[in-house]
């Protein structure tokens, strides 16, 4: 079996860490090729509740390897911190390998990323503060310090010294901030090395080999389609490709390997951070449907922006991506609501959008189109199949397939592992 990308066709949080720990019992390796501590997964099994940021989803299966991909950029004292903290449940990483090209979260990305953020003022993304834009920046830039360097004291040193030449400049003369000690970052950063390497590995190599032995390999996109810098809501955007193509670059393998791409969707929509929402709704039944669905950031708390479906967005996370099945989450949320609204199109100054339309100014101006839907009033937590949800319920499903442009496979019916309706195999 080739490989399989799960992605997000949102803008993040649609509930992609219970797909892939549903899927991590029938896949041998799990790969997180782009993003890094500020995505966060929740797995729920049995009665234990797991909170992953920068560990694979694969990490809680004991026969599967957890990767993280080149495309991740690691804050590696969370990261040897998350280990032990699932180790000190019983969890066991021993598998776990780390890619020798991912690139590293450093103290001044953080730095840079929290006054960066405040000198937008009104203007500002929203980040997480985790440092992701300035290590994906550096990288980019061709300055970044990546896993391998740790395993060189001379050559951290040196290319620490470099980058804080330019990044102290900013950081005391634009920002008014505390300059950073290279031998201090070195210092700390080399303490490290050891922790790490018996997980290091060259992750292209090891996901090729065993493409060619015939494993099945998921590879697990972190944020959504949406927030991809090149294909979402740019500037209001994270900094990597969280897109299927993302997948193959962040991962080290060509795209002829992927067979099958999941999209996640939730059954109405959430975003977290500034920039435009079409379906966003700001009332009360906004907050309600916060409170329904547990919408708060797994990594930072915040409470998450909610809106109704908006098939546009899906239809174009469709078409990026190239879904051949989605995973719908958290249909039981909207059990109890009399009508729902869908967004079918978006008008945008007088005319109608089946796309969404080319420029930011008009996704900004674009407003929804609606088709009302029928509600249930059923508990639909204990379904097990298609047949055993409420006509409406089952209703809603299809609409969703047809107006998205890719079959449901697979339908979320409650948090727990087990609360999964299968109406096609995921694999
Ligand atoms: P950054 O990734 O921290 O740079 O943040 C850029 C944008 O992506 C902000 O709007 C964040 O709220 C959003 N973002 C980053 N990670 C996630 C995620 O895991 N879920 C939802 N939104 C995210």
């Amino acid at each position: 079996m080739p490989a399989i990308v799960l992605v997000g066709a949102q803008w993040g949080d649609e509930g992609k860490g219970k797909a892939t720990d549903l899927l991590g019992d029938q896949v041998q390796f799990v790969v997180r090729y782009q993003g890094g501590n500020n995505a966060g997964h929740t797995v729920v099994i049995g009665d234990e509740k797991y909170a992953l940021h920068q560990l694979p989803s694969g990490v809680l299966s004991r026969h599967c390897v957890p990767v993280i991909g080149n495309g991740v950029v690691i804050d590696l004292a969370a990261l040897l911190e998350e280990i032990d903290e699932i180790e000190a449940r019983g969890v066991r990483c021993d598998k776990l390998l780390v890619s020798a090209n991912a690139h590293l979260i450093m103290p001044y990305h953080r730095a840079l990323d929290k006054v960066s953020e405040r000198f937008l003022g009104k203007a500002k993304i929203g980040t997480t503060g985790r440092g992701i834009g300035p290590t994906y920046g550096d990288k980019v830039a061709r300055v970044g310090i990546r896993v391998q360097d740790l395993f060189d004291p001379g050559i951290l040193q040196q290319k620490l010294e470099l980058t804080l030449r330019d990044k102290n400049q900013l950081l005391t003369k634009v920002y008014n901030r505390r300059g950073i000690e290279a031998k201090r970052v070195a210092q700390e950063f080399t303490g490290y090395a050891e922790r790490l390497r018996p997980y290091v590995a060259d992750t292209g190599l090891v996901i090729g080999q065993a493409l060619d032995a015939g494993a099945n390999v998921l590879l697990e996109g972190a944020q959504g389609t949406l927030l991809d810098v090149d294909h979402g809501t740019y500037p209001f955007v994270t900094s990597s490709n969280p897109t299927a193509g993302g997948a193959c670059v962040g991962a080290g393998i060509g795209p002829t390997r992927i067979s099958k791409v999941i999209g996640i969707i939730k059954a109405y929509t959430t975003r977290v951070g500034s920039g435009p929402f079409p379906t966003e709704l700001t009332d009360a039944t906004g907050e309600w449907l916060r409170a329904a669905g547990g919408e708060f950031g797994v990594t930072t708390g915040r409470a998450r922006r909610t809106g109704w479906f908006d098939a546009v967005i899906a239809r174009y996370a469709t078409r990026v991506n190239g879904i051949t099945d989605l995973f719908v989450t958290k249909l039981d949320v909207l059990s109890s609501l009399d009508k729902i609204p869908v967004c079918v199109a978006y008008e945008v100054d007088g005319k109608r959008h089946d796309d969404i339309p080319m420029t930011q100014t008009e996704f900004h101006h674009a407003r929804p189109v609606y088709d009302y839907l029928d509600g249930w009033a059923e508990d639909i937590s204990g379904a097990k199949a298609l047949e055993d949800l409420p006509a409406a319920a089952q209703a809603y499903v299809r609409t969703l397939e047809e107006i998205s442009g890719a079959r449901v496979s697979a339908i979320g019916v409650g948090p727990r592992r087990d609360q999964t309706i299968e109406v096609n195999p995921l694999l």
